[in-house]
């Protein structure tokens, strides 16, 4: 693979809220262009983070040209992902007069777009906004499929509205700025499309994964447009997450509990959590027969030729035991009628929504994984 100089697009069709996800390299130099037909005055308000501005913030005013642009930085972080610095953008926002009619632009990670949304969702009962993420993790997943929201003391993303945007612009060329992890992280991500529904993506990630993880814009591109079609195709079947849109959550169960158990530290970020859980939900899949023992191991050798944390083991510091993890997993906002939720496979491509595990089998693939640290 080369370079890759075409735009992407990709529709989420939901029908009045119809929206693009644009792929390309060089988007922000061009946001002015992107974005003027959606404005019904010739500006715009943008939330970002310090890290973010600091990286793309002059491109983004460059690129927006005689459209005016304001801007407010909140600090990086997940920590900025609650009730205080939401408050402060809202605030900001109606102090910066942004009428109903204009658009709020988000521009940074998943805490930036999932606040930034919300923000918009309900500032004067709801403005538009256009998503830029800047990671590889919010351009495949966060951005795409209108969940919004901020965090509370009882747990993650449990205050939020869906609230689609009306643009999402993906620019590949701000993924070289990401530190070597935060790409590798928002890497679990895209695996995880690929292991869900589409064995032949996977079979091309086996393949160009490490061209892409090296810098291949080509492959990058295709990556993230192909991450891109999948959740979009979810999200058209099941926008408010009724069914299908679980399978979203492949590998999140295990990965919550192993977050929480964590503090939510840079021990183990969200991609590397979903990809060891990705591993462990196939591990799962296998020891109840659902599919061959090929898969998990396929699975886990693509994990570690990526240099990805893989198991138990490649998270550093203490965890608490199996029944400890069981009880975290059990505060899973995904627990129905107190039944666990689990995202299972046939195979590689192939997973299914599953109601009915028995709690035994998990707590043995999770005691048998903590035996393996
Ligand atoms: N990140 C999971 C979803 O959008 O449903």
């Amino acid at each position: 693979m080369s370079k890759d100089t075409e735009t992407r697009k990709v529709a989420v069709d939901l029908g009045a809220r119809r929206y693009e996800v644009r792929i390309a390299e060089g988007l922000i130099a061009r946001a002015g262009a992107e974005i003027a037909p959606f404005l019904r005055r010739r500006r715009v308000a943008v939330l970002t983070d310090e890290n973010v501005a600091a990286l793309h913030l002059d491109a983004l005013r460059a690129g927006l040209g005689d459209i005016a642009m304001t801007a407010l930085a909140l600090p990086a972080g997940e920590a900025t992902k609650g009730w205080p610095q939401f408050s402060r953008a809202v605030d900001w926002l109606l102090s910066e007069k942004v009428e109903r009619r204009d658009i709020v632009i988000a521009l940074g990670g998943g805490v930036i777009g999932d606040l930034g949304g919300f923000a918009a969702a309900v500032l004067r009962r709801g403005v538009r906004f256009v998503q830029i993420p800047t990671t590889l993790l919010a351009q495949v997943d966060s951005s795409v499929g209108g969940k919004t929201g901020i965090n509370s003391v009882h747990g993650k993303n449990l205050i939020g509205a869906f609230h689609q945007p009306a643009l999402v612009l993906a620019d590949i060329g701000v993924l070289g700025t990401l530190p070597a992890r935060d790409f590798l992280s928002g890497y679990g991500e895209v695996v995880k499309y690929g292991l869900l529904g589409d064995a032949a993506f996977f079979d091309w990630l086996e393949v160009n994964g490490p061209a892409m993880v090296a810098g291949d814009r080509a492959a990058r591109a295709h990556a993230v447009h192909r991450s891109v079609e999948m959740k979009a195709r979810i999200v058209e079947r099941d926008e408010t997450e009724e069914g299908d849109r679980a399978l979203l959550n492949l590998g999140h169960t295990f990965c919550h509990a192993l977050e929480k158990a964590t503090g939510y530290s840079d021990r183990l970020l969200h991609g590397e959590g979903v990809a060891i859980g990705c591993a462990l939900a196939f591990e799962l899949s296998q020891r109840l027969g659902l599919c061959a023992q090929e898969a998990p191991s396929r699975v886990r050798a693509h994990l570690r030729a990526m240099g990805m944390k893989t198991d138990l083991a490649d998270i550093p510091g203490d965890l608490p035991g199996a029944e400890a993890l069981m009880a975290l997993m059990a505060q899973d906002k995904k627990v129905v009628d107190g039944r666990l939720r689990f995202i299972l496979a046939r195979g590689i491509g192939a997973a299914f929504v599953a109601t009915d595990v028995p709690g035994e089998a998990v707590e043995t693939v999770l005691r048998d994984a903590l035996r393996g640290r």
